[in-house]
């Protein structure tokens, strides 16, 4: 089933211009990933995708209908779409404002009115699976970006949502941390959908079926995952991979730095000397 249908988004934020042509579609239990460097347009059209903004050309649609301003204004519309859609932000600040992680977490809850009961439990048990129990009374502004980043996802996986949209996931996180989170999306997964925005290729084959790539606020290119990481000319050209110079003996060549270790074989090339530029 057709979840989102995204038809020719245009979005600038005064003059700037951020999304130029958008067309897509994400079907129910999709799982996306939406690559791009920095300034692609991958947050700004997250954005449009939980109706915080809305599009100044084209349109966007959820389940048939049309995200509007006048639309959202709709109490019940807007209650069972915040229901079933989730954003946890690119940057945890702007989403955490309770005195204490316990509170954060036990906010969406609440405001659903939860039994008590049942609140406390399952506030216990999403603490623990992020592994944040231990942070339960300190204050969420004065965690580390990691720390954040977890309590905002806690906050959000709790209330169980239908479609997550997820800026960054793992940016701010530890090597641990980072396949953890991963972990749980692929677990999580299931008849959920899950739209991610990242610019990390370690993790797309995890967590994506299909991918878009963006660019100067267009699709550059869209397929599996494995059609996208190994495109090398697409992922130089969007600015994915760059190319490392590397100094092997007296030689100096460049060659597009995967973000995956990759051997150097001291006896072929003499030395092992590196030149990170
Ligand atoms: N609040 C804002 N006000 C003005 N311009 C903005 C704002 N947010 C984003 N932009 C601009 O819109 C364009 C797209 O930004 P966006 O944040 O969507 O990119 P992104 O792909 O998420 O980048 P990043 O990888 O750095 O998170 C950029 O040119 C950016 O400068
Ligand atoms: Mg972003």
């Amino acid at each position: 089933m057709r979840l989102f249908d995204i038809q020719g988004v245009h979005y600038r934020y005064n003059d700037v211009p951020a999304l130029a042509g958008v067309t897509l579609s994400i079907e129910q239990g999709q799982r996306i990933v939406i690559l791009g460097a920095n300034g692609s347009g991958k947050s700004t059209l997250l954005r449009l995708l939980d109706a915080l903004y809305f599009p100044d050309r084209g349109s966007i649609s959820f389940n048939g209908e049309t995200l509007t301003e006048e639309r959202m204004q709709d109490e019940a519309f807007t209650f069972n779409f915040r229901q079933r859609v989730a954003f946890v932000f690119q940057n945890p600040d702007v989403q955490l404002f309770c005195p204490t992680v316990f509170d954060e977490v036990a906010f969406g809850p609440l405001q659903l009115r939860w039994p008590k009961e049942q609140i406390r439990q399952r506030v216990a048990e999403t603490l623990e699976l992020l592994e944040i129990a231990h942070l339960k009374d300190r204050a969420p502004h004065r965690l580390s970006g990691g720390e954040k980043k977890r309590v905002a996802l806690a906050s959000v996986l709790i209330l169980d949502p239908e479609v997550l949209l997820l800026d960054e996931p793992t940016a701010a996180l530890d090597p641990k941390s980072q396949s953890q989170v991963v972990d749980f999306l692929v677990e999580w997964g299931g008849t959920k959908t899950v739209i991610t925005a990242t610019h990390d290729l370690d993790i797309v084959e995890d967590i994506a079926d299909y991918c878009y790539v963006f660019s100067n606020g267009q699709v550059a290119a869209a397929g599996s995952p494995s059609e996208i990481l190994h495109d090398e000319a697409l992922l130089q050209r969007t600015h994915l991979i760059h190319a490392h110079r590397h100094r092997h003996g007296n030689v100096i060549h460049s060659h597009p730095h995967l973000h995956a270790p990759h051997e150097h074989h001291l006896y072929e090339h003499g030395s092992q000397e590196h030149d990170h530029a």
